[in-house]
């Protein structure tokens, strides 16, 4: 007999609203969830779409050596993208530091994990902010931050979907890299802007991957936007 109610390891009030770790017993083990800005973000019940954003990114570009992951979340897809020897770094920009505080205490197996591998960076930071200064170039951008720019958790965070901010982000991708984006449905919107980008320059192709899931007997479609750079 499991016990579905969850039960709180972390919780603080953050300029965004609550943010919580918690846990519950599933079929297979815990399950954990995290609770950002008063909302249910995420459980690792189903992590499918979390992983298959790194593999896009891995599978993507010829030598993925420089990642960077924008949302810690619970840490899937930096795991996903750590078990590939070629990655020497994997640079994680999380808006709340307090869940980058709770990662290295150790709260939670997977974000303990992230925590201790000595090719992550932790940067508590707007990953917007963070990708629209000058820096060092990635080979892959993965951004799993919020749901999608037609259902936000963060209202603030319209603006990183954004003509404006998806060109800055590209400037950070290195020649033959990729941005992918997840998305919790289609976004019609963010695919049509991707697209004029592209259209602007040759050396950008854009992809819209679709990802069919089943969670508590219903169906959802998820969406990966894969925007390639072109090496020349
Ligand atoms: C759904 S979770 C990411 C899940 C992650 N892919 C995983 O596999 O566990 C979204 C994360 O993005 C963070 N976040 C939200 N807006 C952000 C922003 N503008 N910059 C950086 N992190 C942000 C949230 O606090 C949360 O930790």
């Amino acid at each position: 007999m499991t016990d579905d109610r969850p039960r709180t390891l972390a919780r603080a009030q953050t300029s965004r609203g609550e943010l919580a770790l918690r846990v519950r017993d599933g079929l297979q083990g815990p399950v954990h969830e995290l609770i950002v800005a008063g909302v249910f973000a995420m459980d690792d019940a189903e992590m499918s779409t979390e992983i298959e954003l790194a593999r896009a990114g891995l599978t993507g570009c010829a030598n993925p050596r420089r990642v960077l992951v924008g949302g810690l979340g619970l840490g899937h897809t930096t795991l996903a993208v750590l078990a590939d020897e070629r990655v020497v770094s994997v640079t994680v920009v999380e808006i709340e530091d307090t869940l980058v505080a709770w990662a290295r205490e150790g709260l939670v197996p997977t974000l303990t994990r992230v925590a201790a591998d000595p090719r992550v960076h932790l940067v508590a930071a707007d990953v917007g902010d963070h990708l629209g200064a000058e820096g060092a170039a990635y080979d892959a951008i993965l951004l799993d931050v919020d749901n999608g720019p037609s259902f936000l958790v963060h209202q603030h965070n319209a603006g990183l979907y954004a003509e404006t901010s998806l060109r800055a982000m590209l400037r950070r991708v290195a020649p033959g890299g990729i941005l992918a984006i997840w998305a919790a449905q289609l976004e019609p919107g963010l695919l049509a802007r991707l697209t004029l980008l592209a259209a602007g320059d040759p050396g950008v192709t854009v992809e819209e991957r679709v990802l069919p899931i089943e969670r508590e007997g219903r169906s959802f479609d998820y969406a990966i936007y894969v925007v390639s750079r072109i090496d020349q």
